[in-house]
């Protein structure tokens, strides 16, 4: 399908009703699988905060596409990524969340095989030698690293296209943010009963935001009109000048950023007014995590699959040192107001999953404000090989500028 038939010009809209995806795609263990393998496995996804692997020798380790993989920051400070297995008999070679070696080796604990930290086999414990074995064979299998703006992202495709490459321009938009500097500040994790497919459609939505966001639409009043930006109305061009911020996708009058009251505390250093005035600029890695950057502080919010119908959300604020530091420093006013956004979107996500699982329902419809929903569907389809892969279509649905939540 192309772009072109079913998006319109001019203005963000489908020209006409889309199906969207199958039901089953929901909750069926079999596919499940099929798009841990196929997406998850073949994508950048999100991990962590670089920093949280402090010096040489730490590691953590993870669950990606539902495979053990291990981050270790080697004695030259460069991270290294592993699968968690041995090449022996395939144990974990760290079944420990996080911690610092003793050693520069990674020592296997099922029967003491040896690795440094770039991956080489140094030693096969008390094992003899035996005809036809060689260690240089056997080093750790790798996986992919990629580190932007203090963000550790790996990638179990051996194929797949760089970091830079697909995100590149994407990242350049918030290229003002000092991110590197930024600490977490604070860490809020909930479980949602839903597919994580149903997570990112509600994410590129803001018909629900009437209804399940009152507070956010005070905050940002072009989602109280149900639209997320600017060229979503189909009446845009007459209002093309108009920077209310009902037309142009800013702040309420008066409001600085995404707290409960709308103030900010401090402003990041290098950021331009136009930064600012936009309220909020995201990044989206699909399918792992998306990026809120705001004038005082920037959000991550990661996404884990556990299950075809559970998944784990984690939010992570990040701020300045400086400001986590000061005594007058009310990181609540911020995180309260993310946690209430996100609670009514996991509230919604979990409703609609659950009304998939009612064997009339076969799939939905996406109406004309559903483009997001509808291109991120289609990057589903390309992913499985069940639509040709449309570049356009490809990266739109991993760039949206405005979103809603
Ligand atoms: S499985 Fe690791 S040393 Fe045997
Ligand atoms: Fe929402």
């Amino acid at each position: 399908m192309e772009d072109n038939a079913v998006l319109e010009e001019g203005f963000n809209g489908l020209t006409r009703m889309q199906e969207a995806l199958p039901a089953s795609w929901y909750f069926d263990p079999a596919h499940y699988a099929r798009e841990l393998r196929e997406i998850w496995g073949r994508n950048w996804v999100y991990l962590c905060r670089a920093d949280t692997l402090d010096g040489p020798r730490s590691f953590r380790s993870f669950q990606v596409a539902g495979q053990p993989v291990l981050l270790v920051r080697d004695q030259e400070g460069v991270l290294q990524g592993f699968f968690n297995t041995c090449r022996h008999r395939g144990s974990l070679l760290c079944p420990q969340a996080e911690g610092t070696l003793k050693k520069a080796m990674i020592t296997c604990p099922y029967h003491q095989w040896v690795y440094d930290l770039t991956g080489r086999l140094r030693a096969t414990g008390p094992m003899r030698r035996v005809e036809g074995f060689d260690r240089d064979d056997y080093p750790l299998h790798r996986v992919r690293v990629a580190e932007w703006g203090g963000f550790v992202f790996v990638n179990l495709d051996p194929d797949a296209s760089s970091f830079e490459e697909l995100y590149g321009a994407e990242t350049a938009y918030v290229a003002n943010w000092p991110l590197e500097e930024l600490k977490v500040g604070h860490v809020f994790s909930k479980t949602l009963n839903c597919n994580w497919k149903a997570f990112w459609e509600n994410y590129n939505e803001c018909l629900h935001c009437p209804n399940i966001h009152p507070e956010l639409c005070e905050l940002v009043p072009i989602y109280g009109r149900a639209i997320m930006a600017r060229r979503d109305d189909p009446d845009w061009a007459e209002h093309a000048e108009d920077q209310a911020p009902h037309r142009s996708g800013g702040l309420r009058t008066g409001a600085e950023t995404w707290s409960m009251d709308g103030a900010a505390q401090g402003r990041l250093p290098g950021l331009s007014d136009e930064d600012v005035a936009a309220g909020q600029r995201y990044v989206t890695v699909t399918p792992s995590v998306f990026i809120a950057h705001h004038a005082d502080y920037v959000r991550i919010v990661k996404i884990t699959p556990t299950g075809p119908e559970t998944m784990e959300l984690t939010a992570e604020w990040l701020f300045l040192p400086d400001t986590l530091a000061r005594p007058d420093f009310d990181a609540d006013k911020i995180t309260r107001f993310g946690i209430l956004v996100m609670e009514q979107d996991g509230g919604a996500c979990e409703l609609n999953h659950a009304g998939m699982r009612a064997s009339a329902f076969r799939n939905g419809v996406l109406m004309q404000e559903e483009y997001e929903v509808f291109l991120f569907q289609q990057w589903v389809r390309e992913q499985l090989g069940e639509a040709p892969k449309s570049e356009g279509a490809a990266s739109r649905a991993s760039r949206r500028m405005p979103v809603s939540e």
